[in-house]
């Protein structure tokens, strides 16, 4: 029992490296996304949108200067959107419905994919680590 929960850790690694190895790589190194728990909107948002968004979510990242777009500063979506934060908005961009490549090179990893290959297709799973991302994200408003 033991050793097949293992392996299906493994196999999560695994996929998820391949999910992001399809991105193009463009000098940003994208190794397999790092397991996290779906309850944590801060764990999630420091492993995943960091690199590129910043610990402050303010664009200034480290992978950022490698990127040919600007990643969008996330604490100033609610003032962008007339004080309101775009919780559908953000749900889109993660789920890859929003087409960022209106604006260039697509560069932000579709996440919605990455999610659900990490929770094994559980669609729950994925609506959960999106909505504690949405929180997070919120919570940094205007800060
Ligand atoms: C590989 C770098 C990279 C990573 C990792 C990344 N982003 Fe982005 N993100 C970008 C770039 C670049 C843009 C700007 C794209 C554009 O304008 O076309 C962007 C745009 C966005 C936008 C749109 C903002 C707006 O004002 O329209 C949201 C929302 C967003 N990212 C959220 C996230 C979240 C949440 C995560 C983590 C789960 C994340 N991003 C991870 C690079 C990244």
């Amino acid at each position: 029992m033991q050793l097949r929960s293992a392996f299906c850790i493994t196999a999560i690694f695994v996929m998820a490296s391949l999910v992001l190895a399809q991105e193009p790589a463009k000098r940003v190194e994208r190794g397999p996304a790092e397991l996290t728990s779906p309850a944590s909107g801060h764990d999630m948002f420091m492993s995943y949108c960091a690199p590129c968004h910043g610990k402050e979510a303010k664009g200034n990242g480290p992978a950022a200067s490698a990127l040919k777009i600007r990643p969008a500063d996330l604490t100033a979506l609610a003032q962008k959107n007339g004080g309101k934060y775009p919780a559908m908005k953000v749900t889109a961009v993660l789920s890859g419905q929003v087409d960022l490549a209106a604006h260039g090179n697509k560069e932000m990893p579709v996440w919605g994919k990455v999610f659900w290959r990490m929770s094994g297709g559980h669609e729950a799973e994925v609506q959960q680590r999106v909505a504690n991302l949405n929180r997070y994200i919120e919570s940094l408003q205007g800060k």
